[in-house]
């Protein structure tokens, strides 16, 4: 069930002065704004979302499309969506919402904590009679963001049933770029891929990846650091990550951009998704009683 609770009662219950307090977002959506020593940062209930984290000296790190709907039921389209407990369509259920049914569902905070310089949340959400309808399995999947120098995102799934199951999950990074023309991508060089945009053609990838035309790839056998070079904005975002086996690159470039309501038509230029994941073959393996967490930090090195 979606929490009742307005901003402000979660704000009395959880809020913090110099950590982070519960306010009214867009849409009248709760979110939690985070005022770290370095960083700042905004987390919506809806979806776990990280929307926004600036560290000190540093312009915004994320994307978010300034058409983005902003109502429980619907995605964000922006920040670090989580795709769970599937990946795109779901191949058995067609009728079933894309990137599984977390991202657009209200999950509850769980705390709001200063660790030294930094600022973590946590907030959790639990399988019910709803999520069985679409899938069967018991579960509880908690999202803790740690705001800082850095952004540490953990996904931790606990399979919280009598039989074993299987998912896939992804911390769907939408990362804000000056100019997707003068985007580089290092980190996965000689490492096989399917290309969503043929069908899921495998390929390899030689050198750097540029992105000069619709871009879906789903990179395997990636454990991998991988690192966003933005010639525009003059910076490097260094994405690294545990316990994470696949790494998709995505960005939907002009014809697709354009028949998505939620994205300007031109916003396209300024986004490019790197995406930890465990997907496809990477799908993780989980039996009852187990915890599985899939980590990924984010750094921004300034050139
Ligand atoms: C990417 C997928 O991760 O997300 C793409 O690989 C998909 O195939 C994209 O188009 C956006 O998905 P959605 O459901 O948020 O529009």
């Amino acid at each position: 069930m979606a929490s009742r609770e307005t901003a402000a009662d979660l704000d009395r219950k959880f809020g913090a002065v110099g950590a982070g307090r519960v306010v009214e977002g867009n849409g009248g959506l709760p979110k939690v704004a985070v005022t770290a020593a370095n960083a700042t940062g905004e987390m919506y209930l809806l979806g776990a979302e990280v929307t926004s984290w600036k560290p000190e000296g540093s312009e915004e790190v994320l994307f978010l499309s300034a058409l983005s709907k902003w109502a429980p039921g619907s995605a964000i389209r922006g920040g670090v969506p989580i795709c769970f407990p599937w990946f795109g369509n779901n191949a058995e259920n067609p009728k079933a919402p894309a990137h599984g049914f977390v991202r657009a569902k209200a999950w509850q905070l769980e705390s709001i904590q200063k660790k030294g310089d930094d600022v973590t949340v946590s907030m959790f959400t639990t399988s019910d009679s709803d999520t069985k309808k679409l899938w069967p399995a018991d579960f509880r999947l908690v999202q803790r963001a740690t705001f800082g120098h850095e952004l540490l995102m953990e996904l931790e799934m606990t399979n919280t049933g009598a039989s074993p199951l299987r998912f896939e999950a992804a911390l769907h990074t939408y990362f804000r770029v000056g100019d997707i023309s003068q985007v580089r991508i290092r980190g996965l060089d000689g490492l096989h891929y399917l290309d969503k945009t043929e069908g899921n053609r495998e390929k390899t990838q030689r050198g750097e990846l540029t992105i000069a035309a619709e871009t879906d790839s789903v990179y395997l056998d990636t454990p991998h650091t991988a690192e966003l070079i933005d010639g525009a904005l003059r910076r490097r975002i260094e994405v690294s990550k545990e316990n994470s086996l696949a790494t998709v690159v995505w960005n939907p470039w002009t014809a697709k951009a354009k028949a998505m309501s939620d994205l300007g038509d031109d916003e396209w230029k300024r986004m490019a998704c790197i995406e930890t994941c465990n997907v496809g073959k990477h799908a993780v393996d989980l039996p009852p009683g187990q915890k599985h967490a899939m980590k990924s930090r984010i750094q921004v090195i300034r050139d």
